[in-house]
């Protein structure tokens, strides 16, 4: 396949592995981050730059670009809460930098990865796509305004809203995701706390999953369409606190601490409009996902 594509924010960990699919796929494949190039890039050319300044038109001046999909962000809720602006210019302004390029440059399509918490509060569940859109923090609300930019700019669009991605690769630092986290301070013998009662449920999806529907909303000749991305399957915390345990034989029973403030209770997405038209199932249950990243974690072990 000459198709060449332009993955954003390509050192970090949804782009990774969708960037292995894109090449096992047959495409070319050109990355663009402000860090610097990580050494497991699997891709072509790399960019060092930030998406939103200016001189991101030389990426598509360089290239002929066919689709772009855009993953470049800060995903936190808590850094969106503590710098609005900041986050304003990484997750709104710099979508609209890459939308415009891509308008000006005539890129084919542009899958963008938004997320859960644009329904905010679920009023029921599973949350569908009809589901009204809300905020309970500015990085909802630059994930909303970016998806409404793609709209009015007129270039052919996937909107993924994606569950809880997990897997290898994940940051476990900061605000990372719950099984990033649990998994790291288990694999380290470390004591794991869990807010609330540990019977919030959580839809999570692995990231090679992630990274198929990304290649294959480049395949179809699906368009224009906003998808919520997820297995449709509910994990409470505790469960997945057993089942990481189990995983990695560790023996210490969790700390339960309040709760948190602004954290959703319950939160599960139906996918049922991403399986009827792509006519994919994400395929890894999370027994499987957590073995996936145990075996990986032990082949990096015996690697160094
Ligand atoms: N991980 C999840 O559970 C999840 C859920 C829903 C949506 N998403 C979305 O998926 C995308 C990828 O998430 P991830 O988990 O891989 O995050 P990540 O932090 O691992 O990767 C994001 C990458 O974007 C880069 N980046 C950020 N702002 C940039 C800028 N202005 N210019 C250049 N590079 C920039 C970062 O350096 C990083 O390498 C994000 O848009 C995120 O909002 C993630």
């Amino acid at each position: 396949m000459d198709k060449t594509v332009l993955v954003t924010g390509c050192a970090g960990f949804i782009a990774t592995h969708t960037i292995k699919t894109l090449i096992n796929e047959g495409f070319n494949v050109i990355g663009v981050d402000r860090k610097p190039e990580p050494d497991n890039y699997a891709g072509g050319k790399y960019y060092q730059m930030d998406v939103s300044a200016p001189e991101l038109e030389q990426i598509f001046k360089d290239n002929k670009i066919d689709y772009v999909i855009h993953l470049a962000a800060v995903p936190s809720v808590s850094e969106s809460v503590k710098n609005p602006q900041k986050d304003c210019k990484d997750n709104y302004y710099a979508t609209v930098n890459v939308c415009y390029f891509s308008k000006l440059y005539g890129v084919k399509k542009i899958v963008f990865s938004s997320t859960a918490a644009v329904y905010a509060n679920p009023k029921y569940l599973p949350v569908d796509e009809e589901h009204p859109t809300g905020f309970i923090s500015p990085y909802a609300i630059t994930k909303m305004a970016s998806e409404n930019f793609i709209k009015y700019c007129g270039i052919d669009y996937i909107i993924f809203r994606y569950s809880n991605v997990y897997g290898e690769g994940q940051d476990c630092t900061g605000e990372a995701g719950v099984v990033a986290i649990f998994f790291d301070l288990m694999s380290r013998d470390k004591d794991v706390r869990i807010f609330g009662n540990g019977e919030q449920t959580r839809d999570f999806i692995y990231v090679a999953d992630i990274a198929k529907a990304n290649v294959c909303a480049l395949t179809s000749d699906i368009k224009n369409e906003v998808i919520n991305v997820s297995t449709n399957t509910k994990t409470t915390v505790n469960e997945l606190f057993e089942t990481i345990k189990r995983t990695l034989g560790y023996k210490k029973m969790p700390i339960y601490c309040p709760p948190r403030e602004g954290d959703i209770e319950h939160s599960i997405l139906d996918n049922k409009k991403f399986l009827e038209l792509f006519n994919y199932t994400p395929a890894v249950s999370l027994k499987e996902g957590i073995g996936h990243m145990a075996n990986n974690s032990i082949l990096l072990k015996t690697t160094y």
